[in-house]
């Protein structure tokens, strides 16, 4: 399963490229926040980013396999606040989680954060990796091979 938040189509590419390698189900957050414009966007955005609660996100799966790829923008430093109010809500105990962010620098501060949310979460962190986004969404061919290196990596655990 793959549950994905995106504003400005950079994130949807991304995992509409994870889903055609993996064939893996698409589920798009979705969050009153989009509706937001220019100024009024930004100060939600960051506002989010400290206090996700406020959101309304709808389209959450009600039931989570066992293995999951979540697919974020980040704002602020953080997975999109759309996605924080997932990872806080879901039931992710006992689930493996891959990640996937979309920033315009991608920073090891952005993992350090993932990591936290994790942690707090009591999910199993898998793989996270980062594509640099410019002003438009990335070429599809270019994320297919991209993300393909990066599910190299993504090691399945045998089950037991
Ligand atoms: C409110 C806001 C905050 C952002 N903060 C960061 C940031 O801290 N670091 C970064 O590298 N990119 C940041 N970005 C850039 C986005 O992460 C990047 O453009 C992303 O690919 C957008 O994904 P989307 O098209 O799926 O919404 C921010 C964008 C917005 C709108």
């Amino acid at each position: 399963m793959i549950i994905y938040f995106s504003r400005t189509d950079k994130t949807k590419a991304a995992a509409q490229a994870l889903h055609d390698i993996t064939g893996l189900p698409l589920y798009p957050l979705e969050s009153d926040i989009t509706d937001a414009k220019g100024f009024l966007f930004a100060f939600k955005a960051i506002k989010a980013a400290f206090d996700p609660k406020g959101l309304s996100v709808r389209n959450m799966p009600d039931t989570l396999p066992e293995e999951i790829y979540l697919c974020a923008p980040v704002w602020a430093g953080e997975p999109a606040g759309p996605m924080k109010y997932f990872i806080a809500n879901a039931k992710l105990e006992r689930v493996r989680v891959h990640v996937l962010l979309t920033a315009a620098t991608p920073s090891r501060q952005h993992i350090a954060s993932v990591k936290k949310l994790m942690d707090k979460a009591g999910a199993t962190l898998g793989e996270i990796f980062q594509i640099a986004t410019t002003k438009q969404p990335p070429e599809a061919e270019i994320l297919r091979e991209h993300i393909n290196d990066w599910l190299e990596t993504v090691v399945h655990p045998k089950p037991e």
